[in-house]
């Protein structure tokens, strides 16, 4: 490296914590910065807020080294920073833009105390033309405002931060864009240097893509069901064409999370603000809806009927909460989803999930509200017609299969992720029903 940077990070949630941290493991100094006063105060005290492999050791290491920092207020941070990222949320407005209030408050807070030549990046996911927007709202002409959007998947971002496939750097000053280049001095891997506007399109169309990769194989694991095909083959038969690859095929209870969904609608709003009906986009989304609709069916038929009213009174054990495995994120979770919808027809709700396990802290409690938590696997399976798994977390598929046929008084397994072996959930008395399994 030729020079350690200091570095300011404004929000230190999933996306900030992580890009501060890695960068001060990297040698630069870095000062993370929050409006959350608890949350800043448990992050000096050494406490990581969130679950995410890897994060605590190096926070750890670059604390002990001297160069990480946490702050209260984007100014005390960024007045002492030669390049601000900004990692403040930008949620779903009600017509399904992302909504751009955080970022232009803290655009509007570091403008006046930028030291002179500073640049700013926009971490954050933003709708294209957001990096004049944070130039307007700083007002500074000795400031550089550069967009470097994230790709870093919760449960693996410290990995994906320090072996990505490609850095995106989107600047119209190209020296600006090289001194951000050179914070990734360490980690290998390509630099696309490219305008504001295509680096903020590449993160959208990479999230479009990547849950249009999902949705598909949704669909065809529907199709699967029809013809009596098996859906891991054709994952497998078609994965390993290099045109198609393997990753991001795996079926499911259809995608969630903080991204995809504001992302996707995002994606539609922006190409029809621009002229542009993004019909394929749109088709993504509602195969998504239908997934879910999809996974509570099954449940319908596996209490022997044919519509939602059979759920009245039924009571359901289910597996998983998270909208992933390797994450406590319960943000657009489908594991929630479905739950509500199946509560709403008067199902009685029973749940485990390794991240939220009973008691629960307040700040997540208002998702899981109406929902009983349990404290292990079996105790949400005890005394339920239907077990469910939503969250393919690897502990499940150590489960007590014998056991759970045991304490359960229905029969049925609904494997929304495909983590069960059928043949130990048969081998037990207990009935399968996957995603597109034979
Ligand atoms: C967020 C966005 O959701 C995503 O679109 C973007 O790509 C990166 O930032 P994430 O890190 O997952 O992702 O959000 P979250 O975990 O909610 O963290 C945001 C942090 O910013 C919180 O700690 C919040 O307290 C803080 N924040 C919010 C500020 O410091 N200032 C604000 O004005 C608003
Ligand atoms: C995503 C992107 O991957 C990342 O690059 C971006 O910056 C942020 O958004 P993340 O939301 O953390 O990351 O999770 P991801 O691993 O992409 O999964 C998203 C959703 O798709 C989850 O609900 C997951 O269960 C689902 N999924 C993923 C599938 O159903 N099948 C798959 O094969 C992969």
């Amino acid at each position: 490296m030729d020079q350690p940077v200091t570095i300011a990070v404004i929000g230190t949630g999933y996306v900030g914590l992580t890009t501060g941290a890695c960068f001060a493991h990297l040698g630069h100094h870095v000062i993370c910065a929050d409006v959350d006063v608890r949350k800043i105060e448990r992050l000096d005290a050494g406490e990581i807020p969130i679950v995410e492999e890897g994060l605590a050791e190096i926070v750890a290491g670059a604390r002990s080294a001297g160069r990480l920092e946490f702050v209260v207020g984007a100014s005390t941070a960024s007045e002492r920073a030669d390049i601000v990222f900004l990692c403040v949320p930008t949620p779903q407005g009600d017509d399904g833009s992302a909504d751009l209030t955080y970022i232009e408050m803290a655009a509007a807070e570091i403008g006046p105390s930028l030291r002179s030549g500073a640049v700013v990046v926009n971490k954050s996911t933003v709708p294209v033309g957001s990096t004049r927007v944070v130039e307007r709202v700083i007002r500074r002409d000795d400031v550089t405002v550069v967009s470097n959007p994230e790709f870093l998947r919760e449960g693996t971002a410290v990995h994906d931060f320090l072996h990505p496939d490609r850095v995106v750097i989107g600047s119209v000053d190209r020296a600006a864009a090289e001194r951000v280049a050179a914070l990734y001095d360490g980690v290998d891997t390509e630099m696309v240097i490219t305008d504001p506007a295509s680096a903020e399109t590449i993160k959208y169309a990479a999230n479009g893509f990547l849950a249009m990769k999902i949705s598909f194989v949704n669909a065809i694991a529907a199709m699967c069901e029809a013809v009596g095909a098996d859906v891991a083959s054709v994952v497998h038969g078609i994965g390993t064409d290099r045109r198609i690859g393997s990753a991001f095929l795996n079926p499911g209870p259809g995608w969630g999370g903080s991204c995809f969904p504001k992302d996707s609608r995002a994606l539609v709003k922006i190409a029809q603000e621009h002229g542009y009906n993004f019909t394929m986009m749109r088709g993504v989304i509602d195969v998504n809806d239908e997934q879910r609709s999809r996974m509570i069916h099954k449940v319908v038929r596996a209490l022997g009927g044919h519509d939602r009213h059979v759920l009245h009174g039924a009571t359901i054990g289910v597996l998983g909460l998270t909208f992933k495995a390797g994450t406590d994120d319960l943000r657009d979770s489908p594991a929630l989803a479905i739950i509500s919808e199946l509560r709403r027809a008067g199902a009685v709700v029973k749940a485990y999930d390794p991240t939220t396990v009973p008691p629960v802290d307040d700040h997540r409690s208002s998702a899981l509200v109406g929902i009983e938590l349990c404290a292990t696997a079996i105790e949400a399976l005890t005394g339920v017609e239907v077990a469910l798994v939503l969250t393919e977390w690897p502990e499940f598929r150590e489960l007590d299969l014998d056991k759970a046929a045991e304490v359960m008084v229905g029969t049925v397994v609904v494997d929304t992720r495909n983590l069960l072996d059928p043949a130990a959930v048969t081998a037990t008395g207990l009935s399968y029903d996957g995603v597109g399994r034979k």
